[in-house]
């Protein structure tokens, strides 16, 4: 993959996985670089959860009400491919994570560096895994934001808030995607 600017600007959000399992080993290495994330404090706010089959196979119920609802609401001609599919993004995902950053009702501000600190640690999984030819996704769908989620993985909503699964593995394609231009998104001040 090369240099670290190569890695950055190369990344693209991978949505379809081959059927290859991700090493231990590469899965290790993105842990670490997540726990190496910058972190005001010190607070070391995030938790990556690693979902299992068992736990998939506890979500599905959920994952198809859910599917099924939204297929309904924009009124879909075939219900059940839209279940089957949202079943399948999780359960054959060759690496899954939910990963949830600390609440903290009574510092706002606190609960905010956190929630950015969670996002560097995110990114650094995801970068390392590109680095190794390993693409990810970052899902916020509503299997993510439901109670029952949090029942199933056993996470506590009232301290931690589930930011977002992270679904990786070796990329079946790679989209293209337009950026905007630098001197869009800057602006020099005297
Ligand atoms: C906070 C966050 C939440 C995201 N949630 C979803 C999601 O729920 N579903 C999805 O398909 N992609 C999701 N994505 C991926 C974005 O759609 C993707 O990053 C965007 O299309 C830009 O493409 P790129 O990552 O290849 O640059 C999310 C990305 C971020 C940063």
């Amino acid at each position: 993959m090369g240099s670290i600017d190569n890695v950055i600007l190369s990344r693209r959000t991978i949505y379809k996985f081959l059927d290859k399992k991700v090493s231990a080993h590469l899965i290790q290495k993105a842990l670490e670089a997540a726990s190496n994330a910058p972190c005001h404090k010190h607070t070391h706010p995030w938790k990556f959860y690693s979902i299992g089959n068992k736990s998939r196979n506890l979500m599905i119920p959920e994952i198809s009400k859910l599917a099924e609802i939204k297929a309904k609401k924009r009124k879909s001609d075939n219900i059940k491919e839209s279940v089957d599919r949202a079943i399948d993004k999780i359960v054959s995902a060759p690496v899954l994570f939910a990963v949830t950053s600390k609440l903290n009702p009574n510092d706002p501000f606190r609960e905010k560096e956190d929630y950015a600190a969670t996002v560097c640690a995110i990114h650094n999984m995801v970068l390392s895994f590109w680095a190794n030819g390993v693409g990810s996704h970052w899902s916020t769908g509503s299997i993510t934001r439901t109670d029952e989620t949090y029942r199933i993985l056993n996470i506590d909503g009232e301290k931690e808030e589930i930011i977002g699964f992270i679904k990786a593995g070796y990329p079946k394609k790679v989209p293209s995607v337009a950026k905007p231009a630098v001197d869009e998104i800057t602006y020099y001040l005297e």
